[in-house]
């Protein structure tokens, strides 16, 4: 007989019930196994792939040079780490803009090679059939409206988007879109707080912020940042739980030191 307790696992449905309740729903990235590990352990609903991994794991600049292959790669880490977040993938640039085709086969690979549990996209009103397609399919879509770091070379800067009356009518829009697309959840990156809660209280899927205020019904962080290891990081929505890079540092200072003076291993650290 088994003794395996079985874990509830967090389902699109169940978030937009959390809405519903005015349960908040909590997210943050994971790349690898070890930290979708301990992050799903402390019990995080939602557990998001990012492309940020671009910039994290592999040190680019910008999200745009990572592959669908390398975003399956890191998905798949995490998906054998976790028991009951819901993971989320990023289609990653240039690997749904051509077409809906090409959207929907990059959708279904990352489903079949990584075992993630949905989507995530960036974008409007102009993947609107690219989401519709993948829907069709049986693959849940969160979208990603604001500042959408796949478009930063369109946008010139990471500066809060949106805050002018026309861009704001247009988001507003997009995300009524994205809702009747059958989208099952929607990022908002750093747009005035003001604006996020008027998107969060026009449409009943669950809106998720980053820098966009506590009017929304839950907070996404990039890991990395809200640990403090990406401590040249510093805009204004980042709160900080840790200081891990001054942590870190000092302990690999103290064992190169323990090393070198020969104190590491000890009597008792060895065979
Ligand atoms: O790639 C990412 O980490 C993201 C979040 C910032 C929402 O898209």
């Amino acid at each position: 007989m088994s003794v395996h307790k079985e874990v509830k696992k967090v389902t699109t449905h169940q978030l937009q019930e959390m809405k519903r309740r005015g349960e908040k729903i909590s997210m943050l990235t994971a790349y690898d196994y070890t930290m979708a590990k301990i992050i799903d352990h402390a019990g995080i609903d939602v557990i998001l792939v990012g492309d940020s991994a671009s910039n994290v794991m592999a040190g680019h600049e910008t999200t745009l040079p990572i592959t669908l292959d390398q975003m399956i790669y890191h998905a798949s880490s995490v998906v054998r780490a976790v028991d009951r977040a819901l993971v989320v993938v990023d289609l990653p640039f240039g690997s749904y803009q051509g077409n809906s085709k090409e959207a929907l086969t990059s959708a279904i690979k990352i489903m079949k090679e990584s075992g993630g549990h949905a989507v995530k996209l960036e974008g409007g009103r102009e993947i609107k059939d690219s989401i519709e397609r993948i829907l069709s399919a049986g693959i849940p879509v969160m979208g990603h409206l604001g500042l959408t770091p796949q478009s930063i070379y369109k946008f010139g800067t990471y500066t809060v988007r949106a805050k002018e009356e026309e861009e704001a009518k247009r988001l507003l829009e997009d995300a009524k879109i994205l809702e009747e697309s059958g989208c099952f959840a929607l990022v908002l990156e750093k747009i005035p707080a003001k604006l996020a809660e008027q998107v969060a209280k026009s449409i009943t899927i669950p809106v998720i912020g980053i820098g966009a205020g506590g009017g929304v019904d839950g907070q996404v962080l990039v890991t990395h940042d809200m640990l403090g290891m990406t401590h040249e990081f510093s805009p204004r929505f980042l709160r900080r739980y840790l200081s891990l890079y001054e942590s870190m540092s000092n302990a690999f200072q103290q064992y190169i030191k323990d090393v070198k003076s020969k104190d590491f291993p000890n009597d008792q650290e060895q065979y």
